[in-house]
């Protein structure tokens, strides 16, 4: 595999995002929903550099069965609640088609009867097929490849890497 951004990058750039969204949602309570599994780790991080009274939550949803392919979208569970005077952030480990997030994004800003904010770790555009809104974004990777690791996964694996690395021809079997 070939490492894309550091962990010491990664960690400059998640104290960047953290800097816009105090700025920009500072001014009152917070939920952060962190999309399972994928987002626990970019989550963990960012919401230690956050600075508003702030609760986390995890959703759990799933798009992409196995490898690369994508399946269909499921929600598992209940929703957390929110208070009527809350911010709500969620936040994602990777945009790519677009499929995901702009089905959740429609679900929850119906849900909650508001709009939600989206923060994603890492865009890849390459295979975009929606237009998708994020309003705080770590990464754009352009190039090809599937990557891995800082929470992304290839089979349920790479998930601990504490870099991003694109995977290699015959790696991930
Ligand atoms: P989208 O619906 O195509 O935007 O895909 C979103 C989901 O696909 C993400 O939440 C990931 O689970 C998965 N995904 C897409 N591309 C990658 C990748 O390069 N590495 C790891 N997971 C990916
Ligand atoms: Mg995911």
């Amino acid at each position: 595999m070939r490492v894309i951004y550091s962990a010491e990058e990664i960690a400059e750039r998640v104290g960047g995002l953290a800097r816009e969204i105090n700025a920009d949602l500072g001014g009152g309570l917070l939920l952060v929903l962190g999309v399972l599994k994928g987002s626990i780790i970019f989550l963990a991080d960012l919401v230690r550099r956050l600075e508003m009274p702030l609760k986390f939550e995890v959703v759990a949803l799933s798009s992409y069965r196995e490898g690369d392919e994508p399946g269909e979208l499921h929600f598992y569970g209940k929703l957390p609640e929110a208070r009527p005077d809350e911010r709500i952030l969620v936040v994602e480990d990777i945009v790519d088609t677009g499929r995901t997030l702009t089905e959740l994004r429609r679900y929850l800003d119906a849900h909650y009867g508001r709009p939600v904010s989206v923060c994603v770790f890492l865009n890849k555009p390459g295979r975009r097929r929606r237009r998708v809104d994020v309003d705080y974004t770590g990464f754009t990777y352009t190039g090809d490849g599937f990557v891995v690791g800082y929470g992304l996964d290839y089979a349920g694996r790479y998930r601990n890497l504490p870099f991003i690395a694109v995977l290699e021809a015959g790696e991930g079997e």
